[in-house]
């Protein structure tokens, strides 16, 4: 277990973003399932991909590497096969587990999935409910709750499905499911999450549609894979935006990041708060509501004096990634920010509301949490000290930027879990620091 410490800095310079992470996952899923082989360019490598990666191995699909381009042979929707050891690990993924399980709920064959302590605490009967619906066979601790998982897959009927949660997990393994039912299923959320599922099985030819908050995929037509570049994290840039927000003297641009529409809530967000963030698309095409593809562009931001929000309970699902980082912003803004409804963080890689309250408080936060809200006062001087990353990576990454603005060192225990995101993290932030 390493720690690291940080001091009070300000960034400046061009942020090389790692490759996004949902999307990665989604290119070495759907390509596997295609009929035919494509070429894959900034695959994102950190360990939850790999995670992704090697069980599409293991389930005898040739994926090789070259020059930092990636060809998967597609296996078309039939041709996985069962993994010689017939258990898979997926670490700390949850995307991985959860998507996966909606791709092997069409197989014929059985598969144990197993995963890190984190991973096997968290909540799985909102995915296997419903492909036990469809007819997946599923068990696993409390009646298929918790990791491990055994899932025999088999002939999938389709479903009409009202999900009681907004995550693109559970909405991606209903549609990955819904691949292999005869007929059209059907997923309708509660808000909108982040949608690259439905956009990639669209460019390979999936007979899907969208309308408003419901999705619906008519099910074992044949999917044409085609050649992809992964764009820049945005999840990961957003660590850097506020970094640069909250510490004097900084301005940062990060180049080549993905806009995709339902992930850019949080520059909207730092916008609102009065953060000088802009961004730009790179053609003006992706900017356009229709655009079905994966948007990207630049951003650019320079420190600013914040002011507090109010983040609604509808607005959660599109920044449930960054909450953790914005919470960091809060606590330099002028005046009383509160983030309501946040209950979803409480089942992330750690309890992500009690671990940045912990750790804030005891940098001298004016923060407090009432349920599932999180009521935050600033600015505040924050104090530098030691503070735990509770093992989640978005945690440890989120007390590296407080430390921008700290007086004093602060130390961040157990910082390996960075590698399941965004493995070049500290290196970046070093390099930005001027
Ligand atoms: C992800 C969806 C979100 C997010 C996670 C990645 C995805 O999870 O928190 O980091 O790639 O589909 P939920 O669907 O559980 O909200």
């Amino acid at each position: 277990m390493s720690n690291i410490t940080v001091e009070s800095n300000r960034l400046q310079g061009t942020v090389i973003l790692p490759p996004d992470k949902s999307i990665s996952h989604r290119a070495i899923i759907i390509s596997s399932l295609g009929q035919n082989k494509v070429q894959i360019r900034n695959l994102s490598l950190c360990e939850d991909c790999l995670s992704t990666l090697e069980a599409f191995k293991n389930f005898g699909v040739t994926i090789s590497e070259d020059n930092n381009s990636f060809t998967i042979e597609g296996k078309g929707m039939d041709g996985l096969r069962k993994a010689p050891k017939g258990e898979i690990y997926l670490g700390n993924s949850g995307t991985s587990m959860r998507l996966i399980l909606g791709v092997l709920a069409g197989q014929k064959f059985s598969s144990r999935l197993s995963a890190d302590a984190s991973l096997s605490r968290r909540p799985m009967k909102r995915v296997t409910q419903p492909l036990s619906l469809m007819g997946a066979k599923i068990t696993g601790k409390q009646g298929g709750e918790f990791a491990p998982l055994t899932i025999q897959g088999g002939k999938l009927s389709p479903i009409n499905y009202k999900a009681p949660v907004a995550s693109a997990q559970v909405k991606s393994a209903i549609l990955l499911a819904g691949l292999y039912a005869e007929g059209t299923t059907t997923v309708q959320e509660p808000a909108k999450s982040r949608d690259h599922t439905e956009r990639m099985l669209k460019n390979f030819g999936a007979d899907i549609s969208v309308r408003g908050l419901s999705v619906s995929v008519t099910g074992r037509a044949s999917l044409v894979g085609r050649d992809l570049e992964v764009p820049g994290d945005i999840s990961a840039a957003s660590f850097f935006l506020v970094g640069t927000c909250i510490s004097k003297g900084s301005e940062i641009t990060i180049e080549s990041v993905g806009l995709n529409p339902t992930r850019t809530a949080c520059l909207k967000v730092l916008k609102q708060m009065g953060a000088a963030v802009s961004w730009e698309y790179q053609d003006a095409r992706m900017a356009d509501k229709d655009y079905d593809d994966e948007a990207r562009g630049e951003i650019t931001a320079k420190y600013s004096q914040l002011k507090a929000i109010t983040i609604k309970p509808d607005q959660i699902p599109s920044l449930i990634d960054e909450l953790p980082i914005l919470i960091v912003a809060a606590t330099q803004a002028e005046g009383q920010t509160k983030i309501c409804g946040a209950g979803e963080l409480r089942v992330k890689e750690t309890d992500r509301i009690s671990s940045m309250v912990s750790n804030l408080v005891k940098m001298g936060a004016d923060i407090r949490s009432e349920e599932n809200d999180i009521i935050i006062r600033g600015p505040s001087k924050l104090l530098g000290t030691t503070v735990e990353s509770f093992g989640d990576h978005r945690t440890a990454m989120s007390m590296a930027i407080a430390g921008l603005v700290t007086s004093g060192r602060t130390t961040i225990k157990d910082i390996d879990c960075v590698n399941t995101s965004f493995p070049e993290f500290f290196e970046t932030l070093s390099r930005l620091k001027s």
